[in-house]
């Protein structure tokens, strides 16, 4: 069974001793859901999953899953019934709003709209961008290490793109640049990279694009759940994140900022709830969270991502940040003392300037980043995410065309995990793979593989979900 063998020293993240970030980063800083999920080994046994994929889909913390088991028997539909469990379904749905709002630092004038993920929200607001003459009136400026989720939806109206410089303070000057060419509405950016985990300063990206008469957007999906975020103190005009990154994985989103481009766009969902009066050859849209929020909205999911936001919000932000720094520091340490494991990170100036999430990128030199993962899922228990990241342009230019690795945590990680991590790529340095492993339908996958799934579970792995995600 795997133990770690390798014990580098904690950096101190602020001024707290080594000995107490160890202890604070030994065990997890909430609870969560499935902590001590087993997870079966291909050489036979269990072994606790390690995971570190957060940056990917967070567990649920539980005080939310209690949550809704407490909400779940008054479930009924929303806007739309006088009985009192639907009545109480749209109290909930409504003061999700104000819960979220107040969560982000949100002006009392800004729109809180539940989307299904921050995909969605992004492609919202990408029909909502000032128009004249039925054309958008500016240009969405963006850069190449956004997460497509946050490039795609902007090809589909006037856009420019900037590349990342090698620092951020380049990078503040190469957008500077661009915007000074005028004629951009918005900036898109993202709040931390879901490749490196690298914070962008949004604060001052914010005054940047207001200097020149644009907005700015934030995709948060993956600064959420690691930073406070005060959207009226830093100037964003509008905000974006999933609930599923967030602890809340029941399937809703978030969109929240200016009301005034939301009014004025195109309705996101055409249906009920969406409108003032519908007739046969026309309609009048309500304005307000309701004009894109057609149809039953996720009533559980906004709740519980709002419950989640009150969660994180209790949170002593220094022992937050330090519990993960911790795990992060030592992970980043452990890795550069392995033999052909390079760590990876887009700005030099990033560390000192804004600072990192608990996400970090790395490669194993001689193995396929998708054959390392499989390995150390199968024969160590360790779950993290390989692939692209859905960040095309940005793994290219970083001479990563076919992807790379990434470990991410949260609230829920201990120390323990990152130690399962190295010392697993550790043993691979030194005795290289235990098992034999095959590409199976584009994935690495172990060959011959007897590991038994939960009996509700559909599919043994290895051939379940073998479609490949080629996106990643
Ligand atoms: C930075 C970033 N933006 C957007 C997204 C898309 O989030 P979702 O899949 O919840 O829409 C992700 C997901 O990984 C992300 O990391």
């Amino acid at each position: 069974m795997t133990t770690a063998t390798v014990s580098p020293a904690i950096a101190t993240a602020g001024e707290a001793p080594a000995s107490e970030l160890t202890a604070l980063a030994g065990r997890p800083l909430s609870a969560v859901t499935g902590a001590e999920i087993q997870a079966p080994l291909i050489q036979g046994g269990h072994i606790r999953y390690a995971n570190l994929d957060y940056g990917a889909s967070a567990p649920a913390l539980s005080v939310v899953s209690a949550y809704l088991n407490e909400i779940l028997p008054y479930y009924a539909s929303v806007h739309r019934g006088a009985g009192y469990a639907s009545q109480i379904s749209t109290s909930v749905y409504e003061n999700a709003r104000n819960i979220v709002r107040d969560f982000v630092g949100g002006r009392q004038d800004d729109s809180v709209i539940f989307t299904r993920n921050t995909t969605d929200s992004l492609n919202l607001l990408a029909g909502c961008l000032p128009q004249s003459d039925g054309r958008p009136t500016g240009d969405v400026l963006y850069l190449d290490i956004e997460h497509h989720a946050n490039l795609l939806p902007w090809q589909g109206v006037p856009h420019r793109s900037v590349v990342a410089a090698p620092t951020l303070a380049g990078t503040i000057e190469a957008l500077r640049a661009e915007l000074q060419q005028g004629h951009v509405s918005l900036l898109a950016v993202t709040g931390a990279s879901n490749v490196t985990g690298e914070i962008l300063p949004i604060r001052a990206l914010a005054a940047l694009a207001h200097e020149f008469g644009a907005r700015i957007v934030v995709d948060a999906a993956q600064l959420a759940p690691h930073r406070r975020i005060n959207i009226s103190a830093d100037g964003v005009d509008y905000l974006a994140f999933s609930g599923h990154k967030l602890y809340a994985p029941f399937g809703a989103g978030v969109l929240v900022g200016r009301t005034d481009w939301l009014d004025a766009g195109t309705p996101h969902l055409a249906g009920g709830g969406a409108v003032r009066e519908a007739r046969l050859d026309g309609v009048s849209w309500a304005t307000g969270p309701a004009r894109h929020e057609g149809g039953s909205p996720n009533v559980l999911g906004a709740a519980t991502l709002a419950r989640a936001t009150e969660v994180i919000a209790s949170l002593d932000q220094d022992r937050w940040h330090s519990h993960e720094a911790a795990i992060r520091s030592y992970l980043v340490d452990g890795l550069q003392k392995i033999d052909g494991v390079t760590v990876h990170q887009i700005f030099a100036d990033s560390d000192a300037a804004t600072g990192t999430i608990g996400v970090v990128n790395f490669s194993v030199a001689g193995y396929d980043a998708g054959l390392v993962a499989a390995y150390l899922s199968a024969e160590h228990g360790v779950g993290l995410r390989d692939g692209r990241f859905c960040a095309h342009p940005l793994l290219k230019r970083l001479g990563l065309p076919s992807g790379s690795l990434r470990a991410s945590f949260g609230v829920g990680s201990r120390l323990e995990d990152a130690q399962r991590l190295l010392a697993g790529l550790e043993q691979l340095r030194r005795t290289g793979l235990g098992w034999d492993y095959v590409v199976d339908a584009g994935r690495w996958v172990p060959a011959n593989d007897s590991r038994i799934y939960p009996e509700w579970a559909p599919n043994t792995p290895g051939t379940a979900g073998a479609a490949p995600c080629l996106d990643d």
